[in-house]
């Protein structure tokens, strides 16, 4: 086992999550603005600078690696990237190779993520109701998503369903969304819904739903049993124990969880953000695109990592989008 990266609070890095585009086939009305301007092409690293960069994370301890955008299925021959990480799993340095991902392009590529190593999808999915579902996201079909979960299923990659709990919006869809997971084998997840990034006329605090309220609620139907184990990343489980389902609770703005954060993240342009909820980051495309040998690149995310914070600091509860980050859930990847 490689000696991990440690943060100037003791915690070790063992996860990064990498965009490789900003770009999406979705809007997601508390995600992006209807006109989104999207960074030119030329500026994102190349699938090599992609690599060289995890595989320098890889030689310093990471052990799980989440590919992100925007939609990383929507970057061209994204796939040469999966594949090329593949070599990773195969020593045994890397624990977990996987992606979030809206499912649009899942029928077309499940089978060649399952072949480079992807063993577990998170799948993000508001709400199923065709016309709700167009709404949320501008203009998605909600069928292409479906099918490309059920691909995923079939190619036999585990998939988890992120729901971003949205009052008035998705509140009557608790048990459906619920149900729906329990027939698949899918575990749930449900997200509150954080300040980040420009949204046009969205209201997010009117959207915002404590999760501890949906937790109660659904406690009025299920048994819920507390799951001490963790996937690595944000949630807090439950066992339902009538459906064995899991169903998991990320709660960024009701209960902190960066105590026990072991991530970084890398934008596609090779800027690294050590706090999804702060403005703080350092430039990694400059030594990466600097030095042939790797000591320097290596270097440049030892320096970051000392500098990551204690934790971020949304805030709603002064009634105003003060505690805002100004860029896009889209521009770090969540
Ligand atoms: P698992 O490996 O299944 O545990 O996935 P994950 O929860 O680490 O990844 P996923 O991409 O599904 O994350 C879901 C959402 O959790 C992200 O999009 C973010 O909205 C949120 N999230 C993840 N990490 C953090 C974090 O460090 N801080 C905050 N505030 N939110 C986070
Ligand atoms: N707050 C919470 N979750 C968000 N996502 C996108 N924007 C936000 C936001 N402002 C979610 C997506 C996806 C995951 C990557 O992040 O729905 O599930
Ligand atoms: Fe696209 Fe995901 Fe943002 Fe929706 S939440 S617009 S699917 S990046």
């Amino acid at each position: 086992l490689t000696a991990p990266l440690i943060d100037p609070f003791a915690r070790a890095i063992r996860y990064l999550r990498v965009s490789v585009t900003d770009r999406c086939d979705f809007r997601c009305v508390y995600c992006m603005s209807e006109k989104m301007q999207f960074l030119p092409k030329a500026d994102l690293l190349t699938l090599e600078e992609l690599d060289r960069l995890c595989s320098a994370f890889v030689r310093l301890g990471v052990e799980k690696l989440r590919i992100t955008g925007g939609e990383p299925l929507v970057r061209r021959n994204i796939m040469q990237f999966f594949r090329s990480m593949t070599r990773h799993l195969d020593s045994g340095a890397l624990k977990e190779l996987t992606l979030t991902t809206n499912g649009s392009q899942l029928g077309k590529y499940a089978e060649e993520l399952f072949a480079a190593g992807v063993r577990r999808v998170n799948v993000s999915l508001d709400t199923l109701d065709e016309a709700k579902f167009a709404r949320v996201t501008r203009w998605g079909r909600l069928p292409q998503v479906l099918e490309g979960i059920d691909a995923a299923l079939a190619a036999g990659i585990k998939v988890k369903i992120n729901t971003v709990a949205l009052k008035g919006f998705n509140e009557d869809e608790l048990f459906t969304l619920t149900e729906f997971c329990a027939a698949r084998g899918m575990d749930l997840t449900f997200i509150e819904v954080m300040p980040m990034g420009d949204i046009g006329n969205e209201d997010r605090i009117g959207q915002y739903w404590n999760l501890r309220e949906l937790r109660d609620t659904l406690g009025t139907r299920y048994t819920l049993h507390d799951l001490p184990d963790r996937t690595g990343g944000p949630a807090r489980y439950v066992r339902l124990g009538e459906t064995r389902q899991r169903v998991g609770f990320i709660t960024p703005m009701s209960h902190n969880f960066c105590e026990s954060c072991n991530r970084v993240r890398i934008t596609c342009t090779g800027e690294i953000y050590t706090c999804l909820g702060q403005e703080g980051h350092s430039d990694l495309r400059g030594p990466l695109r600097a030095s042939e040998g790797d000591p320097a690149l290596e270097a440049a995310i030892r320096d970051a990592i000392a500098l990551k914070p204690k934790g971020h600091d949304f805030d709603y509860s002064r009634q105003t989008v003060e505690g805002r980050v100004s860029r896009h859930m889209s521009h770090t990847g969540g």
